[in-house]
């Protein structure tokens, strides 16, 4: 069988790349080792690379449109990977899932209203609320162990203030790394059908999924789910192609859909979708199966070597279990180092960028977010870091 090389990395210094810049901005270094922004430090699938390399070889770039291909190879994917039968006609192709999100939220919700959350979360889902003066519905997440609970007395008493109108899910969560069980799941949805919640169900990591457990897409459980829900996938964390700009945004429901859709419009003027984008998404649905299952075995044995180092090295720090998604969620305050200089310290003394805790709501101080999708060497290196800078301080 075909080996892919995770190892050799492409230089992303001055490239454009969005993580690497925002990193140079604190500190310029041969040596900074990424782990925040979830995108990936590894090299395309050469399946994606050569076919849209054949794309431009016979091809205008002129407007686009999507095309019946890109159409039918999400509907492909979503029924092998996910066991959810779609219409190609409920597909509206986004340039991202926060644009569908924003979108959802002036579409479905007027100035005042509520939209929860649960949190710590994805910090533009909050943006998607208080740029567009809406209000926060804070569902708190529940620690239990090494994983988060749902409160689920606090959720259904949001859920029936006539104030709130909609739940963006985050399904798996960034960044506590659950994959919420289907029992969860239909239980959040018989919530918000008795109480009139519209869920936008962001199931952008709905592919990175962890051994022995299972992904459910919210809308496949019930009908009545699938009428009251909008449904965001892409191929830009599975596969590290958000440079490409397409979304897979799954609208059942016609009306929903169309007032979705009059949104976009009305915001876009004209709404726009990335030739190269839809065509990547293609090839990555038609033929990179391999290449993630074995990007998801590179990321269960970072994970693996991680967990282990801080369960010898520092039993202070809490390692959650990672269900789902390539983002490592930690724990630090056992270290007893204040949140913005144990920022600082990792930043500037160990040249090592996770995100901040606090960035998901400030339940998430003095957590860090690791991101394990890069080659093993520098999952090795960051650690090395870690303990001597960390080991600096706690003396
Ligand atoms: C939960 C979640 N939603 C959305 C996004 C970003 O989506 P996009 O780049 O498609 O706008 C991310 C990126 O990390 C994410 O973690």
């Amino acid at each position: 069988m075909k080996q892919y090389d995770f190892e050799t990395v492409i230089k992303r210094r001055g490239v454009g790349s969005g993580k690497w810049d925002e990193m140079e901005k604190y500190r310029v270094g041969e040596d900074i080792i990424p782990f925040s922004v979830a995108d990936m430090e590894l090299k395309n699938a050469p399946e994606i690379v050569e076919g849209l390399k054949t794309f431009l070889d016979n091809s205008v770039l002129g407007y686009a449109q999507p095309t019946e291909a890109y159409k039918n190879a999400v509907k492909s994917w979503m029924r092998r990977r996910h066991n959810w039968e779609i219409d190609t006609n409920w597909i509206k192709d986004a340039p991202g899932v926060i644009n569908a999100f924003f979108t959802a939220v002036k579409a479905f919700t007027k100035e005042g209203e509520g939209v929860m959350l649960m949190t710590p979360v994805y910090y533009p889902m909050y943006f998607a609320i208080y740029r567009n003066n809406r209000v926060l519905v804070d569902n708190r997440l529940v620690i239990n162990g090494d994983r988060y609970e749902i409160d689920f007395d606090d959720f259904e008493k949001k859920a029936k203030d006539p104030n709130t109108k909609l739940l963006i899910l985050c399904s798996p969560h960034n960044p506590t790394g659950r994959v919420w069980t289907k029992e969860e799941l239909t239980r959040i949805g018989r919530i918000c059908v008795d109480n009139n919640v519209l869920v936008v169900s962001d199931e952008i990591h709905n592919d990175i999924i962890m051994p022995g457990y299972t992904h459910t897409v919210f809308a496949s459980i019930d009908e009545k789910f699938a009428q009251n829900s909008i449904t965001c996938t892409a191929p830009s964390k599975t596969f590290n192609l958000a440079g490409l700009q397409t979304s897979n945004i799954i609208i059942p429901n016609e009306r929903i859909r169309e007032r979705y859709w009059q949104e976009v419009c009305t915001t876009e003027g004209n709404p726009k979708c990335n030739i190269l984008g839809l065509e990547g998404c293609r090839l990555a649905y038609e033929h990179c199966e391999e290449w993630l299952a074995q990007t998801l075995a590179l990321i269960e044995t970072n994970r693996r070597i991680v967990a282990d180092f801080i369960a010898e090295e520092f039993p202070q720090i809490k390692v959650f279990r990672l269900e789902g998604t390539y983002l490592l969620w930690m724990d630090f305050r056992g270290l007893g180092i204040e949140a913005k200089e144990l920022a600082r310290i990792l930043k500037e003394e160990a040249n090592l960028f996770f995100d901040e805790g606090f960035i998901f709501g400030e339940q998430g101080a003095g957590f860090e977010r690791w991101n394990l999708a890069c080659p093993t060497r520098y999952i090795y290196e960051g650690l090395e870091r870690l303990k001597g800078t960390l080991n600096k301080h706690l003396k």
